[in-house]
């Protein structure tokens, strides 16, 4: 398996590969690239630690080289909000930059399955889709926007409010990765029991999470390092269930049929050729359902900023 992460010397990207190069299958191969000069030396960097996994960097003009054969390739280019901005004010600069390497993407590793979690994730999939729609190789069950970050936070959020291990708590958050789109299903959750102001100050929480590293690192990006961790353990599962794996279910931002949604975070069956099974996403208490309803409007027109924002610049 290759795996290849486009914005390997940002800080995700840094803390992906290395995660990436410590937990992915014996003897895979991870294609790290940025246009930073300094990617072939993190790649050397990585190369000193002992696994099997065989790490090359590229930069500039050698993207066609990372992408070669590409199986996984994990998006984490772009930049990264600052303190009072939201995620749909990072969009002037990465649709752009998403529109470039999906353009690369769809020339040299078509067949590959593409992971992105370059914001604002609810535009930037579609920005995606549309780019290999016009180039002839759009597969829908090989497009991803990764949204694990909200699932990881809702378990530890959950754990620490109800004093009980993170490992035992599941979280089903679905919907988009902004905001209000971000819906945990906390009636769903196995064994445990919140009163209504619970769930009210868990959801926003777990809405806001983002804002909260933002904030905290004051004006010196966004979450980096709980992202890196999210995005491998998506991508990690990911090639197990393309080597055959059985049993992989992960939440992710995809284009799976949903009637209210053309993309929609919901839990996939992952396969050997991508997504096996979009799987229904459960009941809704009245109080997720109305914070469903509300969304919509919002995940409509990030999803619609995507597309027109491909056709006015084809
Ligand atoms: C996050 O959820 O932390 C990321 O999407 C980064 C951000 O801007 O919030």
């Amino acid at each position: 398996m290759k795996v290849t992460v486009l914005g390997a010397a940002g800080g995700i990207g840094q803390a992906l590969s290395l995660l990436l190069k410590l937990d992915l299958p014996e003897n895979s191969d991870l294609a790290l690239y940025d246009v930073a000069p300094i990617t072939p030396g993190v790649a050397k960097d990585l190369s000193h630690i002992p696994t099997s996994v065989n790490v090359e960097g590229y930069v500039g003009d050698d993207i066609c080289v990372a992408l070669e054969g590409a199986d996984v390739i994990l998006i984490s280019a772009g930049v990264a909000r600052k303190p009072g901005m939201d995620r749909n004010d990072l969009f002037n600069i990465n649709a752009g930059i998403i529109k470039n390497l999906i353009t690369h993407v769809a020339e040299v590793a078509p067949q590959a399955c593409i992971c992105i979690i370059t914001n604002p994730v609810n535009t930037t999939v579609a920005i995606a889709a549309e780019v290999l729609k016009n180039a002839g190789v759009y597969n829908k069950n090989k497009l991803f926007g990764i949204t694990t970050l909200d699932v990881i936070r809702a378990e530890e959020f959950v754990a620490k409010k109800k004093g009980l291990p993170a490992e035992h708590i599941r979280v089903n958050v679905i919907g988009g990765h902004s905001g209000s789109t971000i819906l945990p299903l906390l009636s769903q959750v196995q064994g445990v029991q919140f009163s209504h102001q619970e769930v009210i100050d868990l959801t926003e929480r777990i809405q806001n999470a983002g804002t909260e590293v933002v904030n905290a690192k004051a004006g010196g990006g966004s979450a980096t390092l709980s992202m890196a961790r999210a995005a491998s353990i998506f991508g990690v599962n990911l090639v197990h269930a393309l080597l055959g794996k059985q049993g992989i279910i992960q939440n992710a931002y995809v284009d799976g049929g949903n009637s209210c949604s053309p993309f929609f975070t919901q839990p996939l069956l992952l396969g050997k050729k991508g997504i096996e099974r979009v799987l229904p996403y459960g009941e809704l208490s009245d109080f997720e359902d109305k914070k469903k309803e509300e969304m919509l409007e919002l995940l409509h027109a990030d999803i619609e900023k995507g597309i027109e924002f491909v056709k006015n610049n084809s």
